[in-house]
């Protein structure tokens, strides 16, 4: 791979940035410094610093944020702040979306990532990923209303599928579904004439919401997260 796009593939800077920068005397590949910024250069075996910072090279990358209220889960919107304003500009850069989407006021995990088709297949209803969700709600929930939650409800011509609840309290617990329509949970407990009052996402497929990340806050995922994700779409 050419060495001003490993450089520019990382968000850092553009690629006529990453020209210079070479030209400039920035970089170093394996300890040396190189002036050509067509050179040849492996991300996965060579050692590349720029402007004195070692670079670490990622063919895709996975962001865990952990979703405030208030955001939209978009790339860009005229009027809302989005899930992306809530990232650094390198990470903006980086042609990130969100890995499904959350209501403005739902908050927690919400994957962002640059890898299309593995989005694609996370999100399709035909590997039923499963999503847990803590929610709160207006009135207590009675035994019934649990099990019309788990064997389905319709939410408008749509019956949903089987789903677990985990109650807490009589208006606290978790719920996991395993597929995604649109304000899916709100409308489930609406349609037993109920309101859900706070709704935060706990996990996604293998992804369990880091306790250390504060509202707003993000991190990669880690090798055997990004590895669970994958397998999820193998099987
Ligand atoms: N269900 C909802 O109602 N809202 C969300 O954001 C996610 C699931």
């Amino acid at each position: 791979m050419r060495l001003d796009k490993m450089l520019a593939d990382t968000g850092r800077c553009t690629r006529k940035e990453a020209g210079k920068a070479v030209l400039s005397g920035n970089v170093k590949v394996n300890g040396l410094e190189v002036k050509d910024r067509s050179y040849n250069v492996d991300p996965e075996k060579d050692d590349v610093m720029f402007c004195g910072e070692r670079i670490v090279y990622r063919r895709f990358t996975y962001i865990m944020l952990n979703k405030p209220q208030g955001v939209v889960s978009a790339t860009n919107d005229p009027m809302e702040r989005t899930v992306l304003d809530l990232l650094p500009s390198e990470l903006k850069r980086q042609g990130l979306f969100p890995c499904g989407r959350l209501d403005k006021n739902t908050e927690g995990l919400l994957i962002l990532t640059n890898n299309g088709p593995l989005s694609h297949f996370l999100l399709s209803p035909k590997f039923h990923v499963q999503k847990r969700y803590y929610f709160t709600v207006e009135r207590p929930l009675s035994l019934s209303d649990i099990q019309k939650l788990e064997s389905g409800v319709d939410i408008g011509g749509y019956v949903t599928m089987p789903s677990k609840v985990d109650m807490i309290s009589e208006q606290e617990g978790y719920i996991t579904i395993s597929e995604g329509k649109y304000h899916q949970i709100k409308l489930m407990l609406a349609a037993l004439l109920n309101r859900v009052t706070f709704l935060k996402r706990v996990s996604f497929g293998p992804i369990i919401l880091d306790q250390g990340l504060e509202c707003g806050e993000y991190r990669h995922l880690t090798k055997d997260e990004v590895s669970a994700l994958n397998e999820c779409v193998l099987k």
